[in-house]
């Protein structure tokens, strides 16, 4: 064979990873190939590997006899839409995508190159923690790919997405990252798998129950989405870049629509029921005023009091954040200010604006979220507003009440544009807590307390009380949102504004 041929046949092996036989173990699962995975995740042709030849240097436990190229994981580069992206996706058929010292030099390699050269990471996980035949060599090699993890962290997007069953360092890693996705019912994540729990606390469960993307994207939120098949999430990922910018340094790229900025929405004068206490949709609003109605949602699945994903007005990528009110009347509570808080760090760090929806009643009251940290998850969202120095722009649609209306992205938060519908109320509280607190000593016939939530009502749960004292920039006609924030995103594309130095602030974790 001449040494062309050699390669050729060298690197045909190497992209066979551990054998038909384990290829077709995967596909019965319902599972591509890592290999199979970059090619729908890059554009087509542009993927170039890295370290091929690769293998592990153990010798334990008959390891010399057991020797794949290319160790248990494809890295390398591609584009996506024509921008670079660095990739790592573990191949599931060699040692279970388990991760040795050479598997981890690899994936640190690419790590390494993305962050020097400004471009997102992809990591594709599929596989069993730490190569237990390497054991102290796997370890240390987990905790250099996590440290490169944070140091990336803030300076490129990392995605993860999880494509089988990860344990271990294999879900450590994504946590560490800025997203992480899921395929349903292919792919786990745990830090001990079912045998284990079972040894240690008894406790049968499967591994759905334990850490499938049910789970994950409803009651732990590690998750940020999860589709239906291998094909629908990688497509959804290509979705995603498409919103963020390379690093930290660039702006998301501005992307042509045939949507026009100053498009009018008329059904908006009437999205806002008369009575107060019913609800509407906000994503009617959100989908209303977005480019092409095309919304990403980010943690759909978990405190759906709060929505948070991307969307663009007039080409420009913006973070959107909305409460809710068809949930918990769209109150703040642990859970969604979490939510929001990590969303809105996310947008500031990649210089992508935010905007904020607001109609909300308050913090939720109770023992159940006071026991639970309210206080500190609340700081959270209200910390992270406080910090955020990219353009905010700000609508109240309804409600903005106490301690929820300072946090939801107001004026006194460095709010840039601050607008209202003409249906805000912005107060301490709604009427009746405010009337009965008050006017305590008056409380008597219903009249009485009619009248006075009348006079409450009339004084307070306008917008004009703030927009007097210069707090609300304007009230404006729900149906010229669209057209106020797509002016508002231009007009503020060149605002500075810098936090005083420091190692890094301490937001209440
Ligand atoms: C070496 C491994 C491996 C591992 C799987 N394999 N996990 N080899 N080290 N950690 C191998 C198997 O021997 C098998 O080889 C092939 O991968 C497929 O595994 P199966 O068990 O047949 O597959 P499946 O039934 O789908 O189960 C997948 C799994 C299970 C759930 C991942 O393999 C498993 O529980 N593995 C161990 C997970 C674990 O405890 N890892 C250590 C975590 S500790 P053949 O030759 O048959 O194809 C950790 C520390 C990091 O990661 C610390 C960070 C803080």
């Amino acid at each position: 064979m001449d040494t062309i041929g050699k390669l050729e046949a060298k690197r045909l092996e190497a992209r066979q990873g551990g054998g038909q036989r384990r290829i077709d173990g995967q596909h019965a699962r319902g599972k591509l190939t890592a290999r199979e995975r970059l090619e729908l995740l890059l554009d087509p042709g542009s993927f170039e590997e890295f370290d091929m030849f690769v293998e592990h240097r153990c010798a334990d436990f008959g390891m010399t006899e057991q020797k794949f190229p290319g160790d248990g994981v494809v890295t390398g580069w591609g584009t996506i839409d024509g921008r670079i992206v660095y990739v790592f996706a573990k191949d599931f058929t060699v040692f279970g995508g388990s991760l040795s010292q050479a598997h981890a030099q690899k994936v640190c390699k690419v790590q390494d190159m993305a962050l020097r050269n400004g471009a997102p990471i992809i990591g594709l996980m599929d596989a069993g923690g730490a190569r237990i035949q390497e054991g102290v060599d796997s370890l240390g090699g987990y905790a250099e790919i996590f440290q490169r993890n944070v140091l990336a962290s803030g300076v490129i997007p990392q995605i993860s997405v999880i494509m089988g069953p990860c344990a271990g360092g294999d879900v450590y890693s994504p946590a560490m990252t800025d997203f992480i996705f899921m395929v349903r019912d292919t792919s786990y994540m745990f830090v001990t798998g079912p045998d284990v729990v079972k040894t240690v606390t008894q406790e049968d469960v499967s591994a759905e129950q334990l850490g499938g993307a049910s789970i994950h994207t409803t009651k732990s939120s590690i998750a940020d989405g999860a589709y239906d098949n291998d094909v629908e999430t990688l497509e959804q990922i290509r979705r995603l870049m498409d919103f963020l910018p390379a690093n930290n340094r660039e702006q998301a790229p501005l992307r042509p629509t045939w949507d026009i900025p100053d498009r009018i929405e008329i059904s908006l004068d009437t999205l806002v029921p008369d009575n107060a206490n019913k609800p509407y949709d906000m994503k009617e609003l959100i989908l209303k005023i977005a480019d092409e109605g095309d919304f990403f949602e980010i943690q759909e699945h978990f405190a759906k009091n709060i929505i948070t994903g991307f969307a663009r007005i007039d080409g420009q990528s913006v973070g959107i954040v909305g409460n809710q009110p068809m949930v918990l009347a769209g109150c703040l509570d642990s859970d969604a200010s979490r939510k929001a808080a990590r969303f809105v760090r996310f947008c500031d760090c990649f210089n992508i604006p935010i905007v904020t929806l607001v109609d909300v009643p308050g913090f939720l009251p109770g023992t159940a979220q006071e026991y639970g940290g309210l206080i500190k998850h609340g700081a959270k969202l209200l910390f992270a507003y406080c910090e955020a120095t990219v353009p905010k722009i700000t609508i109240i649609t309804r409600k903005a009440m106490g301690g929820a209306y300072v946090v939801m992205a107001s004026k006194h938060l460095r709010g840039d544009l601050n607008f209202a519908w003409p249906t805000a109320g912005i107060a301490v509280m709604g009427a009746k807590g405010a009337v009965e607190i008050i006017f305590r000593n008056e409380i008597g016939s219903p009249e009485k307390i009619a009248a006075r939530t009348e006079e409450y009502e009339s004084q307070f749960l306008n917008p004009f009380v703030a927009a007097n004292r210069g707090y609300i920039d304007e009230i404006i006609m729900p149906h010229s949102t669209r057209r106020r924030i797509a002016l508002g995103l231009q007009r503020l594309r060149n605002k500075k504004l810098e936090n005083p130095w420091k190692k890094h602030a301490n937001i209440p974790l």
